[in-house]
């Protein structure tokens, strides 16, 4: 039997922007999806949402992984089980950490010999088939771990600062967020374009302070960024609930990230107070979860 793992994500800048090619910045978290796979008679994948053979409906992520990795070896039953501490549909990238470490358990498993760059490449096709325009973001950061910068594919300083994340406990789909973005874009484009590249520049001025462990800069841009992303329709009343309950309670900066609607926003916090700020979300409505930067992404357990 092969485990891989694989960790979620955070962004720090730039959702919603980098689908138009502006620039995010990304950081890995310490909360992992792991997969075991092992050669079986039939596919079976085996997840909290049951217990299915090759199904595109209820396992399509896993199933898309199963059907490439036949391009490159011969699969014909497996049984793959998956365990994740990631909430599902809440933007913390749990569709691609599931998909990253199902091909990189299948690529040791068959010894097919892809490597990071190739893993990262097709868990990104198989989010494109799956949720239609989807960007590279949450699977190379996935794959590669750490803080980057997409769609350059620079690797930035590690962030040490405890980093919070508040749930919403919304469900939240980034295929009809994405979709009320392009439409808002396609009525008002000297409005929302603007916005957008507004957006992308905050994350390559931010490049520096990132690599210059200055929290403080990041933070007040990360605020900005909030700003913005309300500004384009993707807040809600229970997610600004939670960016303003952290800010109060002393945190550097709160705000929405991954596709927004309802899932989840993130806090940066200093040392010495990750526990207040997360109870400060949780009395505002929210799960509050204490996380920080990994360097690894995906990796043989
Ligand atoms: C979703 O986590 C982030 C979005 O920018 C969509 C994407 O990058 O594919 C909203």
């Amino acid at each position: 039997m092969i485990t891989c793992s694989a960790p979620g994500k955070v962004y720090l800048f730039g959702e919603h922007a980098v689908v138009y090619g502006e620039s995010a910045i990304c950081c890995a978290v310490e909360l992992r999806t792991t997969v075991h796979v092992n050669k079986a008679e039939e596919v079976i994948i085996e997840s909290v949402l049951g217990s299915t053979g090759l199904d595109f409906e209820i396992h399509p992520y896993v199933s898309h992984a199963i059907e490439k990795m036949r391009q490159f070896t011969d699969i014909e039953g497996v049984a793959i089980k998956v365990e994740s501490e990631l909430p599902v549909g809440s933007g913390l990238g749990s569709s691609a950490a599931v998909t990253i470490a199902t091909i990189q358990a299948l690529n040791y498993l068959y010894k097919c010999g892809l490597s990071l760059e190739d893993i990262a490449k097709t868990g990104h096709e198989i989010e494109k088939m799956v949720q239609g325009n989807a960007s590279p973001t949450d699977t190379y950061v996935s794959t590669m771990g750490g803080v980057v910068m997409i769609p350059q594919r620079k690797k930035l300083q590690h962030l040490k600062c405890p980093i919070i994340i508040g749930n919403t406990n919304k469900f939240s789909s980034t295929k009809e967020l994405v979709g009320s973005v392009a439409k808002l874009r396609s009525e008002f484009p000297s409005i929302i374009d603007p916005i957008l590249a507004n957006i992308g520049q905050m994350s390559i001025l931010a490049e520096k302070y990132v690599n210059e462990s200055d929290y403080r800069t990041i933070g007040r841009l990360m605020n900005v960024n909030h700003g913005l992303l309300d500004s384009i329709g993707v807040g809600s009343t229970e997610l600004s609930a939670l960016v303003y309950a952290a800010r109060h309670s002393g945190a550097i900066s709160a705000k929405i990230t991954g596709a927004g609607g309802g899932g989840c926003m993130v806090a940066l916090a200093e040392d010495d107070n990750a526990i207040s700020i997360a109870k400060a979300i949780e009395e505002a409505g929210g799960e509050a979860i204490i996380t920080k930067n990994t360097e690894e992404g995906v990796r043989l357990e």
